[in-house]
């Protein structure tokens, strides 16, 4: 196949030309697509072709909480958004906490995926599954320590110590969400006294220092270990200090943030109420411009969408009932392609943190790039269009999001998975299946 009158995205510079593919893998970068000899020819229009995004941080949810969202529905809402490979998270029901629970969603998402789909574990309650699970070729294992959804207790300092030098041996990264339980039973019990709204409730009991308090007490186990920490959606200045302290004693360590932390405040909650509730919580202003700074810096080493889709009357729920978390594979790109419309981002810097960054550190194989030889993983984008964000038409079985109206620069036409078209203009393009299962090699 080839596409032509394309402009083709690299990291030396934009190529005014087209690309050839064979076999699902890119053969050719060419100033000159006319000359390649092709069975099929597509016409870009001149729009950019940009990597595919590899989005690290994904609840695919399915087996028991596909009334959540399933294999199939995320995997449409990925391509819609113009993502190619997502990382799923482990806190499914039942839980990815063994070789069997994770073969048997590996098989249930080979069934219905049309994007590529790696996962995270938890820690098994048999520490030899650790290295089985590797072997099946997990990205590495996720931590909930404020919400611990694992048989045995990581609370215990030697027990962890155990788990985390079994994941450094395996040469596998731990990923942390991080809050302490600890302090957040502490404010709330305190908080529940006092004359106050359940909003203020929630935010007061997961302060910054509830993350900074996690984000040291795992860099020291990362430092003990010699294991490989990553954290999660981090949300506020307090954390980006803590993280550049850590790493400049020599720990190995890597982190994340989201849209909605980078770009939303609590202010949202008044607004929006359940539907902006999400953990870590939007916090200020200032935690936005820290962040924005991180990421010009290199301190944050990419953007995820932690889609968290939850049913509609789950989301109804009293305020302190309801389930954190929104979907956000469908406003991910565009929100952060607006940011590059208005010249506040460089489109490199996108690339970089939402394709290539992930790609190497979570080692997802030949992706995250348009190279020679690489997997043919990549959008179609229109970068002027602009348009506004509907949920009620997202892909996602969760119908809502924070950036509901929100006008945007920036729209995905069309999503190739190893170079067969999966979504164009809104439609699906492909069936169920096409997709693939990341196995990593560590
Ligand atoms: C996530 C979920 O719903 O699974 N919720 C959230 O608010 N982010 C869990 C998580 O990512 O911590
Ligand atoms: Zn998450």
């Amino acid at each position: 196949m080839v596409l032509k009158n394309a402009r083709v995205f690299t990291f030396q510079g934009i190529i005014t030309g087209g690309v050839a593919v064979d076999e699902g893998k890119v053969v050719k970068l060419s100033k000159e697509p006319e000359s390649l000899r092709a069975d099929e020819v597509l016409d870009a229009k001149g729009f950019l072709l940009l990597p595919g995004l590899i989005d690290a941080h994904v609840h695919m949810r399915d087996m028991q909480l596909s009334y959540k969202e399933d294999f199939y529905t995320a995997s449409c809402a990925a391509a819609a958004g113009g993502i190619t490979t997502v990382i799923d998270m482990p806190n499914t029901i039942p839980r990815t906490c063994s070789l069997k629970a994770l073969r048997e969603k590996m098989e249930e998402a080979k069934k219905k995926t049309l994007i590529n789909i790696a996962f995270y574990a938890g820690f098994p309650s048999k520490l030899t599954e650790v290295k089985q699970m590797t072997k099946e070729g997990i990205v590495g294992f996720k931590l909930y320590p404020h919400d611990p959804f694992e048989e045995i207790d990581l609370a215990n300092e030697e027990q962890a110590q155990i788990y985390f030098k079994a994941a450094a041996e395996n040469n596998v990264p731990v990923s942390i969400h991080p809050d302490d339980l600890e302090t957040i039973k502490k404010l709330q019990s305190k908080l529940k006294l006092q004359k106050l709204s359940d909003i203020e409730i929630f935010l007061g009991s997961h302060p910054a220092e509830s993350e900074r308090k996690a984000i040291a007490k795992y860099a020291e186990l990362g430092a003990k270990t010699g294991c490989h920490i990553h954290f999660c959606h981090i949300s506020s200045m307090e954390s980006l200090a803590a993280i550049k302290k850590e790493q400049g004693r020599g720990v190995k360590i890597t982190c994340e943030s989201t849209p909605h932390h980078l770009l939303l405040t609590k202010e949202e909650l008044e607004k929006l109420n359940t539907f902006a509730k999400v953990l870590p919580p939007l916090r200020s202003k200032n935690d936005n411009i820290a962040l924005w700074a991180a990421l010009l810096d290199g301190l944050i080493n990419m953007i995820v969408s932690d889609h968290a889709p939850h049913s509609l009357q789950e989301k109804q729920k009293p305020f302190l009932e309801a389930p954190s978390g929104f979907p956000g594979l469908e406003t991910l790109f565009p929100v952060m392609l607006t940011k590059v419309a208005h010249g506040d981002l460089r489109l490199e810097k996108l690339v970089e943190m939402t394709s290539s960054s992930p790609s190497k550190i979570f080692k997802v194989g030949n992706k995250g790039m348009l190279r020679e030889g690489y997997d043919a993983d990549m959008v179609l984008v229109d970068i002027k269009e602009k348009w506004k964000i509907d949920p009620e038409k997202f892909y996602s079985k969760s119908k809502f999001s924070p950036f509901k109206d929100w006008k945007v620069v920036g729209k995905v036409r069309n999503t190739f998975i190893n170079g067969s078209c999966i979504m164009s203009d809104d439609e699906i393009t492909a069936p169920k299946g096409i997709g693939s299962i990341i196995q990593i090699r560590h």
